[in-house]
């Protein structure tokens, strides 16, 4: 519909480009305002008119269309009324067409690597990292659902001289049964211990140079506990992944690079790039207002920048990637920065597709979330909790649906991935649970919640005919329905080009929102068999947009809840 408008509007302004009046064109807030909307401000430099009176020349001068009920000029603007059974049929059409509305091969040849989740070894996956990983794992499936491949990339912290400290630590004071009984916990309370007493013995820090040394030079002892560290460590990772639904294509951490700096090293060098500055080798730049990159410490070992460097030479040999997305929080912007302006010096021509995606802060409304002990957070507790609380919600509201458990975690995992995308990524979210998990609010459950309640209308209607009689979809609030229905194409690809998983997470509570009222406002078991099949099949239709729109959020929907 939109494209004939475009066409139409084409004929009479030959000063726009119909691209250029294709992104002009609106959707008016009201439909009494209009299905489409031209504001003619655009136009009144070239016209030499004032807008109001460029609207009504252009209304005059279209001549009417079997699609169209009106043309009015409205102030600046020219609003255009479709015939509203025509739309309806188009867009239902245009969606029964599409075996997977909503998807797209534009991608189609080009892979996209993605870095995310991250987390470090040895450390608490904490609720900063839980972050990357929703709207990594987000962004994975937007790409994948416009055609392009995906490659999930977990770049775990798994190397540096903080090994070294906790090799140390471990042979000074701990005990195998303590870290295989506490993990990750008693790993951090090591380390914590290491810089507890390093700060009055001097000698620790230069045994654990050494043992990072002795990691670095392949020594089997140090690297057995190293090894054993990072199991532990991914064994808590993978129990977060599991209940997230998540998975990798590839854990190659900051290990796997180890053998792979010398080339960096090398072609720097080559290219002139390396200076060396206080004993390291550093790349300078100055020119670009930035600190120098550092590439290699006094002692030759690599950095984290050094990794990152060999990442991205071995990442576009192995992928040939169009992108390569970096998703961490804002506090390492400069390092990306640094890191892909040396790749560029290099000349290397992957330098183009590399894209930093930072986010923001995530805080906690009240201190008191639950923690195993200290003050650290646990992602993998605070998927739990809100596990625990939805499946005290669901006791109280509604006891008797099947599969309580299954719900609980759909609904409470579901909770902490919409909070975590709704608002743009840049923008610092807070963690508060009565909001979070609020079933009327603006949350994840709540459209899980719409969706549950389309599939319950649907159970009880039974089969829906093929044989849609479009004029009985024409009530406001069915075409304003349809209408959020036609946008999800759209929705993606701008999601896409903004790496922006809350540009999806709004436009799902759109739909729920709209479907929302259209149930309130139509009947939609009515006994008259036509109307029913009609008003039943947009059901079916808007409870596949939610059900795909929260499946690119990374969240499942439960039938009942
Ligand atoms: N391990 C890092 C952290 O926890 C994030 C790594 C991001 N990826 C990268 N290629 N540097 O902050």
């Amino acid at each position: 519909m939109k494209d004939r408008i475009v066409n139409l509007l084409s004929s009479k302004i030959t000063n726009l480009s119909a691209e250029e009046i294709s992104g002009i064109l609106e959707i008016p807030p009201r439909p009494d305002m209009g299905d489409f909307a031209f504001p003619c401000f655009r136009l009144a430099k070239e016209y030499r008119m004032a807008p109001p009176a460029i609207a009504q020349q252009l209304a005059d001068e279209i001549e009417p269309q079997d699609y169209l009920s009106e043309i009015k000029a409205v102030g600046g603007f020219l609003n255009f009324y479709v015939k509203k059974d025509q739309y309806a049929a188009q867009i239902i059409e245009n969606f029964k067409s599409n075996s997977s509305f909503g998807s797209s091969s534009m991608g189609e040849g080009q892979t996209v690597c993605i870095d995310y989740s991250s987390p470090n070894v040895a450390k608490n996956f904490h609720i900063g990292h839980l972050r990357t990983t929703i709207i990594g794992n987000s962004l994975y499936k937007i790409f994948s659902k416009l055609g392009y491949k995906v490659v999930r990339i977990n770049h775990l912290g798994d190397w540096g001289t903080q090994f070294g400290k906790l090799i140390v630590a471990y042979r000074r004071w701990g005990s195998k049964e303590e870290v295989e009984k506490r993990g990750i916990q008693e790993l951090m309370e090591l380390y914590v211990k290491f810089h507890d007493e390093a700060r009055d013995n001097e000698a620790l820090e230069n045994e654990a140079r050494a043992a990072f040394a002795a990691m670095e030079k392949g020594d089997e002892e140090a690297l057995e506990l190293w090894k054993w560290f990072k199991d532990i460590s991914l064994k808590e990772f993978i129990r977060v992944y599991d209940l997230l639904g998540i998975d990798f294509d590839e854990y190659a951490g900051e290990s796997f690079y180890m053998d792979k700096t010398d080339k960096v090293v090398n072609m720097l060098t080559e290219k002139g790039l390396l200076v060396e500055s206080q004993g390291a080798m550093v790349v300078s730049l100055e020119d670009y207002d930035m600190p120098p990159c550092i590439v290699a410490k006094k002692d030759g070992s690599s950095i984290y920048a050094t990794r990152d460097l060999a990442a991205i030479l071995y990442r576009s040999e192995t992928y040939n990637f169009t992108k390569c997305l970096y998703v961490t929080g804002q506090e390492q912007k400069l390092h990306f920065a640094q890191v892909f302006k040396v790749i560029e010096l290099l000349g290397l021509p992957c330098a183009e597709g590399l894209v930093h995606i930072p986010y923001g802060l995530v805080s906690l409304k009240d201190g008191k979330m639950s923690s195993r002990e200290g003050n650290v957070i646990f992602a993998e507790d605070i998927l739990k909790d809100s596990i625990g609380k939805t499946a005290s919600i669901i006791e109280e509201k509604n006891p008797n649906i099947p599969d309580k458990d299954e719900v609980a975690k759909m609904v409470g995992i579901g909770a902490i991935i919409f909070n975590d995308l709704y608002n743009q990524r840049i923008k610092d979210v807070v963690f508060d649970w009565d909001k979070l998990l609020n079933f009327d609010g603006e949350t994840g459950p709540y459209v899980q919640y719409t969706y549950a309640r389309a599939s319950s209308v649907l159970r009880k209607i039974g089969e829906l005919s093929e044989d849609i009689d479009y004029s009985l979809l024409t009530d406001d609030a069915a075409i304003s329905l349809l209408k959020e229905i036609d946008r999800f194409p759209a929705v993606v690809k701008d999601a896409a080009a903004r790496y922006e998983p809350s540009v999806v997470a709004r436009y799902s509570m759109d739909v729920a929102h709209a479907f929302n009222k259209f149930y309130q406002e139509c009947q939609i078991n009515v006994e008259d068999t036509a109307l029913r099949n009609a008003r039943g099949q947009l059901v079916a239709i808007t409870r596949t947009v939610i059900r795909d729109a929260l499946e690119l959020l990374g969240m499942e929907c439960p039938e009942q809840m």
